[in-house]
């Protein structure tokens, strides 16, 4: 078993934590953020995540997962050292913010005085391992000894623990001149993972770094493939969803991330593709990936679609209209809001006069911070009740199951538009409601 320490306890570190304690290493959680930290060490996940508060309450329990923010104990106690902190959008430009894997290397590595394995996770652009590696060289009184390596994470929110436990596969980037103990020890801190099959593919620090952008801007170009198909659709009075499907069935395309709808959102691929392009634009390949300012562009038009849809079904204004949004949150089974599609379109039609009242299973106080201004409710009933208009913009299961005479009886009008095409259309419009969805006939 290994000694780890994990850097960064936010979605990917606190995951990657408690997981690595689960598979049997010792583990220590290291943040800045000391309340996040105390809650943490009471066995409390702060964010939702389904699954992952069990697998942490465990190991905390069992006394093989802890948390410090000190550096210096970290530093003394780990042989891998893993770094999960986040890469968030500069402000006012495409390009990652890189501020806070630099301080962890930038700290850290000072205190190594000792053979260690430094394992990158977050996602950056191609290049930094590099550098980085030559500041370690610079910095760690163990010189060679401190090696690093790039160890890029897959998993989606809603689905970190089994993502984490049961990965597609296992990507490791090595040093290639100085490489020794990273992938042996790698392969056990894995072995249960590898002992199952899981492919494990060992390259280069830039192929690494390279594999997850790609892998993040793929996603998001099916996802506007389909947003644009839905465009089409719309104009030729087809079905986006008959279409997702009967293409799906190739296997080439495969039906994953076919979902039409107002489009992708969160903390990963819409500054994951501006990144990457701000990177090609470094490297002198900038036309390699002008289509994904393209992808951006379908992506960011599903938001102002929404709001044109809404103002078309209400007559044309959307002033004074009492509108319920149902679902905040950037996909379901997350509380997470950053560059969520649904709050954009409800700060939106706020601004264009609507009254709006916001419901999300979990995410309403991450919502509350952001939009302070929207009205919040809390359930479907309340937030429907004497609406004008019913909107549905993440797809949580507890949406699709809505009885449409339940909430019949609470709204002013039984208009809906599904900006998911997440419910069952007939359903809703045998109960009266007149129907919209996206890309589909009918569409607004
Ligand atoms: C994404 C990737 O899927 C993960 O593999 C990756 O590890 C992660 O980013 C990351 O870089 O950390 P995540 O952001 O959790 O994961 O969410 P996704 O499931 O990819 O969904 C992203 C957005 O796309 C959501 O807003 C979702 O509603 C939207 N989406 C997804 C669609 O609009 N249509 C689809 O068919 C699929």
């Amino acid at each position: 078993m290994t000694n780890i320490a994990v850097f960064g306890t936010g979605y990917l570190g606190a995951t990657h934590a408690a997981c690595m304690a689960e598979l049997g290493h010792e583990v220590l959680g290291v943040d800045v953020d000391k309340a996040k930290l105390a809650k943490l060490e009471a066995g409390e996940v702060p964010f939702y995540e389904p699954g992952l508060e069990e697998v942490l309450r465990r190991n905390v329990d069992a006394g093989r997962l802890r948390f410090t923010s000190s550096y210096e104990e970290a530093a003394a106690f780990a042989d891998a050292h893993f770094i999960g902190v986040g890469t968030p959008q500069k402000k006012g430009e495409y390009a990652a913010d890189l501020r806070y894997v630099d301080e962890v290397v930038e700290t850290l590595a000072p205190l190594l005085t000792s053979p260690a394995v430094i394992f990158g996770k977050s996602t950056v652009p191609v290049g930094t391992a590099a550098r980085l590696t030559k500041r370690l060289r610079v910095l760690a009184p163990a010189g060679g000894l401190v090696e690093l390596a790039w160890n890029p994470e897959f998993l989606r929110e809603g689905f970190a623990v089994q993502d984490t436990l049961r990965p597609d596969r296992l990507v490791l980037g090595v040093d290639r001149e100085t490489a020794g103990r990273a992938e042996n020890l790698a392969r056990e801190i894995y072995a249960q993972l590898l002992a199952n099959e899981i492919p494990f593919i060992v390259t280069d620090l830039a192929t690494a770094e390279l594999v997850k952008t790609s892998a993040n801007a793929f996603l998001a170009t099916k996802i506007s493939f389909i947003n644009a198909m839905a465009e089409v659709c719309e104009a030729a009075g087809a079905d986006v969803t008959m279409l997702a499907e009967a293409i799906g069935h190739d296997e080439r395309i495969g039906r994953r991330f076919l979902n039409a709808g107002i489009g992708f959102g969160g903390g990963c691929l819409p500054k994951d593709i501006r990144a990457f392009m701000a990177r090609a634009g470094e490297l002198g390949a900038d036309q390699a990936l002008t289509f994904l300012r393209e992808v951006d562009a379908i992506n960011m038009r599903r938001r102002v679609r929404m709001v044109e849809s809404a103002r078309d079904v209400l007559g044309g204004s959307l002033i004074g209209a009492r509108v319920a949004v149902l679902g905040a949150a950037f996909k379901p089974n997350s509380d997470d809001v950053r560059d969520s599609p649904a709050l954009n379109i409800a700060g939106q039609l706020q601004l264009q006069g609507a009254s709006v009242t916001v419901y999300d299973p979990k995410a309403i106080e991450n919502s509350r911070a952001l939009f302070p201004t929207l009205n919040y409710a809390p359930s479907a009933e309340h937030a429907c009740s004497g609406a004008d208009l019913t909107l549905v913009l993440t797809e949580w299961t507890e949406f699709r199951d809505l009885d449409p005479d339940v909430l019949g009886n609470v709204v002013r009008t039984r208009t809906i538009i599904d900006g998911r095409n997440c419910l069952d259309r007939e359903r809703w419009m045998e109960r009266g409601w007149s129907f919209y969805g996206v890309g589909t006939p009918g569409a607004s």
